[in-house]
């Protein structure tokens, strides 16, 4: 029998007196006995909210999410989860905080105090029973967030991202624990649900990665790995999985358009990259060793970004015309390489035809102020159009990379003054 069965599950948001936004559609999704599986997806896709439904902290609105076969509808004892901010109690003792969950179940002291002091010792915090979190290194306080999890020797452990606040060393030296503890069956946890922004940390942890598509959150990918743990990082085949795994994120999803996706509304969407990082990229990219080619996993290696950093500037170079992402290999196109070669002002002006030419919204915010006699409009307009499609956060975050992409290819700026988008003026003049 599955652990986690999710059938047809969806989820909206309203947000603020907006229309609901549909975050999860769709979603099938199973946890078998035995299985670790990694959750994937942009931010915003709708991962923690996925983790948040199986947890039975937020009800889907449609759909069938059981446990064990049985319908989900509150926390389940059988079910724990750890956060990326760890979630301690500051004034609680760590000691207290692990015990937390016990007590939730109404354990009786004794028993409590012994299971744990257990727990303590398994997890690696023997003699920090009586610290208080802050006392605590970051990975230590981690640590007891994970206590807290395991000490009710859950069934099912949901990981959202538990390991990305931490340094890579801490993360990984944390990670390899708790896959220590799950290979040598020393916790009685029968699944694991792990998000994740780290491509690698999918590869090496799970038996099968999910990967959710974004607007709405569906499935998209699945892909099986049968290597067995721990799995050196370094091995071929988690080479070529985490090859694969890039090349399948940074597919553009729009060349296959989702079927009963408002195919006639614009895709104003753009990455959220900042101009520094996708010239940063590109000359990466452009200089030795790679010299115009890579394969994505060396160059995020390279890059010491995290993935969430990088995979929207390789988006924004592909969308700009300016590199080839295909199979988890990153390619400077003709035009990026003379890109690259190119001093400040044939880039601003390269960047700037690019622009217009592939970025509808900053075409639009473009040939809107050409109308206008003073070449100005304030920014709700454009904000509103955006809300048509997306959230009202969202919608503000794109304006500003519109404005910040279309401000370097000095086409048009903010005017902080008036609060008004306006044409760059000439210098010329
Ligand atoms: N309680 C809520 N009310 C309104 N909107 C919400 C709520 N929870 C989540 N959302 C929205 O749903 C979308 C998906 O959120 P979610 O946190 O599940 O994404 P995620 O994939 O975990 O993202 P990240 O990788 O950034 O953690 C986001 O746009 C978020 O703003
Ligand atoms: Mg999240």
């Amino acid at each position: 029998m599955n652990l986690i069965e999710l059938k047809d599950v969806a989820k909206s948001f309203r947000s603020g007196d907006g229309p609901p936004r549909t975050i999860l559609d769709g979603v099938d999704f199973t946890l078998a006995d035995g299985e670790i599986v990694a959750l994937l997806g942009k931010s915003g896709s709708g991962k923690s909210t996925l983790l948040r439904i199986v947890a039975g902290l937020v009800p889907a609105d449609a759909g069938r999410a059981a446990y064990r076969g049985r319908a989900i509808a509150g926390p389940l004892s059988g079910v724990a989860m750890v956060f990326q901010s760890f979630a301690l109690f500051p004034w609680l003792t760590v000691r207290q905080n692990v015990e937390l969950g016990l007590e939730a179940q109404g354990m009786a002291p004794a028993a409590r105090r012994e299971r744990t002091g257990a727990m303590l010792d398994l997890i690696g915090l023997s003699g920090f029973g009586s610290a208080l979190p802050r006392e605590l290194s970051g990975g230590m306080r981690q640590r007891v967030g994970i206590a807290r999890a395991l000490v009710t020797n859950p069934d099912v452990l949901l990981m959202d991202e538990a390991f990305s606040a931490l340094d890579v060393l801490t993360g990984e030296t944390l990670r390899g624990d708790i896959l220590d503890l799950w290979e040598s069956k020393r916790i009685p946890t029968r699944g694991m649900l792990v998000v994740s922004h780290n491509i690698e940390e999918a590869v090496m942890m799970a038996d099968r990665i999910v990967i959710l598509s974004s607007d709405p959150g569906r499935v998209r990918h699945e892909i099986r790995i049968d290597l067995p743990r721990p799995r050196d990082a370094d091995a071929p085949e988690v080479r070529a999985l985490v090859d694969e795994v890039y090349g399948l994120m940074t597919a553009r999803p729009s060349a296959t358009p989702a079927s009963g996706a408002r195919a006639a509304k614009v895709d104003w969407r753009l990455p959220d990259a900042g101009v520094g990082r996708i010239e940063s990229v590109l000359d990466l990219l452009a200089g030795a060793p790679f010299h115009g080619r890579a394969d994505l996993p060396q160059l995020s290696e390279d890059a010491e970004l995290a993935d969430e950093e990088l995979l929207p500037a390789y988006e924004a170079l592909a969308l700009l015309g300016l590199a080839h992402v295909e199979g988890g290999d990153i390619a400077l196109t003709t035009l990026g390489r003379r890109y690259a070669g190119a001093d400040q002002g044939l880039r601003q002006e390269l960047f700037g035809r690019q622009l217009l030419k592939h970025v509808p919204l900053a075409a639009r915010i473009q040939s809107r102020l050409e109308t206008e006699p003073d070449g100005s409009l304030p920014e709700e307009p454009f904000l509103e159009l955006l809300a048509d499609t997306l959230e009202a956060e969202q919608a503000k975050r794109m304006l500003e990379v519109a404005i910040e992409w279309g401000r370097y290819a000095e086409l048009y700026e903010y005017d902080y003054h008036t609060g008004r988008l306006k044409l760059a003026s000439d210098p010329e003049e």
